[in-house]
C-alpha cells in the first residue's frame, strides 16, 4: 500500500523522509480526492504486463520512456535533480512507474500543504494536470553510488 504523510517544514536534505513525530499519514482516499491514481504492478514484468497494458489503453497513454535517475546514467544529473525538486506543474497528467529503486513525490493539498508520497519498485502513480508537485530520490540512493531509480515516464 502506498505510504504518504504530511511533511515537516524543516529545510533539511530533501532526501530525508521529513516525516514528523507523531506521523500525520495521508490515505489513498485523500490522494484520490486530490485527483491522484495509484497502482501496484509487477515491475519485473513491465514489458509484458497485461495489467499495465489495460491501464495504458483505458487511460490512453500512448508512449513510454524510461529515465534512470543516477549520476552515471542521467545526463546533466545535478541540474536535473534540482529541476525535479523545484515545485512545478504540467498541463498534462504526470504518470510515473517506478521500475527500480525508490524516491518521493511531493504534492500540495488544497491548502497548499506538502504531502510526501513514498514510491518504490512496482508503484505507479498519476498526478493530475495542474497539481503542484516535485520529486526527489530518497536516502537509499547516494548520487555517487550505483543504485539507480528507473522511472517509467509516460504521457498521453
Ligand atoms: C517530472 C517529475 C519529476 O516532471 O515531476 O518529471
Ligand atoms: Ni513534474
Amino acid at each position: 500500500m502506498v505510504e504518504a504523510w504530511y511533511m515537516d517544514e524543516s529545510p533539511d536534505d530533501p532526501r530525508k523522509p521529513h516525516r514528523p513525530e507523531p506521523s500525520r499519514p495521508v490515505g489513498l482516499e485523500q490522494l484520490r480526492r486530490l485527483g491522484l491514481f495509484y497502482w501496484k504492478l509487477d515491475a519485473d514484468n513491465y514489458e509484458n504486463d497485461p495489467e499495465l497494458e489495460k491501464i495504458r489503453k483505458e487511460r490512453n497513454y500512448s508512449w513510454m520512456d524510461i529515465i534512470t535517475v543516477c549520476r552515471e546514467q542521467l545526463p546533466n544529473y545535478e541540474e536535473k535533480i534540482k529541476i525535479f525538486y523545484e515545485e512545478h506543474l504540467h498541463l498534462d497528467d504526470e504518470i510515473r512507474y517506478i521500475l527500480d529503486g525508490s524516491g518521493y513525490f511531493d504534492v500540495r493539498d488544497k491548502e497548499d500543504k506538502w504531502i510526501r508520497i513514498f514510491m518504490e519498485k512496482g508503484d505507479m502513480i498519476t498526478l493530475p494536470a495542474g497539481i503542484y508537485h516535485r520529486f526527489t530520490l530518497d536516502e537509499k540512493v547516494n548520487p555517487t553510488s550505483f543504485t539507480c531509480t528507473r522511472t517509467g515516464f509516460q504521457t498521453s
